[in-house]
């Protein structure tokens, strides 16, 4: 017998006692596909519409209640180059996911928690309301809410119908395998009516036997005001007038996990382009404008969610002379860093949008 065959057989021998030798030919083959010098992702970008998600949300509406069999009447933006191990689209991004959730006057959507971090971002709509840990947080455009890691949490609706993102680390969460959820033991947790905190918690003063940030609202009069405060300075050139909601606790990233930001591009505003390993998921609060990701131009206007995956060159642009463009995103940032694997890179000579 060749050498060739009795490495052939070897290999047949080790695989049937679950080895595998380094030696061989198809694994090397397969390996060198990933071990290259630019990270690979399997995250595409995307741009998903809100004229589509509006429409569709509504319509869900009619059909779909908040009867039990359905927690969440949410609409889930799924990464067209992510599947999962069923072969399904299963996320947003490899790491983070976000959806847009329609709660109408009258609903409740029941109370649990989970060990995935969440949060919403308010985009239309107020009155309603989140409940988290008994305390109620009043939704209204604009507005921050964060939902910690295994915190009770269920949403109300006595206004007008209301709509918002739902951002989540369930991906990365779900890829670590520790993934736990739970109902609330009689659907809807009690609201603590007296215990009104969380609108004192983000600010430079505060409650002094509070050691970790617990639910927190971060008002969009606030975030607003902070933006335009700045609007005359330098700001980033990557990302204009780019602010980050951290953790009032210890000044870190919104979650350890995740991170949250707003940025605002003055009118005609043209950043930079760099990238970096982290990926992002935009909502374009406010204006339009476009997104340059590997030179191909992504156009985006007010509601439109899109999605920058890590080590794309990007650029944004705010096609308006006049009004300002503000987009809201998240990202995978925190999690890298804690690795010590984040990189960014600046896109020198990269032409402009
Ligand atoms: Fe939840
Ligand atoms: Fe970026």
């Amino acid at each position: 017998m060749s050498d060739r065959n009795l490495i052939q057989e070897l290999d047949r021998e080790l695989e049937a006692k679950n080895f595998q030798g380094l030696w061989n030919e198809a694994l090397w083959k397969s390996d060198a596909k990933l071990m290259t010098k630019d990270p690979k992702t399997a995250v595409l970008p995307c741009l998903w519409k809100w004229n589509d998600i509006e429409h569709y949300l509504r319509q869900a509406g009619e059909l779909v209640g908040l009867d039990g069999k359905v927690e969440r009447r949410t609409l889930r933006l799924l990464n067209p180059g992510l599947k999962d191990l069923r072969g399904q689209k299963h996320a947003t991004t490899h790491t983070v996911h976000m959806s847009v959730q329609l709660l109408k006057p009258g609903e409740l959507a029941s109370s649990h928690r989970h060990n995935f971090g969440a949060f919403r971002f308010i985009v239309e709509g107020r009155g309603a309301y989140t409940v988290v840990e008994g305390e109620k947080f009043v939704m209204e455009p604009g507005d921050l809410i964060l939902n910690p890691p295994m915190t009770w949490h269920g949403h109300g609706n006595d206004a007008e119908p209301i709509m918002w993102l739902d951002g989540l680390d369930y991906p990365l969460i779900l890829s670590l395998q520790v993934l736990t959820w739970e109902p609330f033991p009689g659907d809807f947790q009690p609201i603590k009516e007296s215990f009104k905190s969380a609108a004192y918690r983000v600010g430079m003063a505060r409650p002094v036997w509070e050691k970790a940030a617990g639910p927190l609202a971060y008002k969009w009069e606030e975030t607003y005001r902070t933006l335009k405060g700045l609007e005359g300075g330098e700001g980033s050139p990557f990302d204009g007038v780019a602010l980050e909601y951290v953790n009032p606790v210890d000044g870190g990233h919104t979650f350890p996990t995740m991170s949250c930001g707003i940025q605002m591009l003055r009118p005609g505003e043209a950043t930079q382009t760099h990238r970096h390993n982290s990926s992002t998921v935009y909502h374009a609060f406010r204006g339009s404008g476009v997104t340059v990701i590997d030179g191909k131009r992504y156009e985006w206007e007010k509601g439109d969610c899109f999605v920058v995956p890590l080590w794309s060159w990007h650029s944004h642009q705010n096609q308006s002379k006049k009004e300002e463009a503000i987009l809201f995103s998240m990202n995978d940032r925190p999690m890298l860093e804690a690795l010590k694997l984040y990189r960014e890179e600046a896109g020198e000579g990269m032409p402009k949008v």
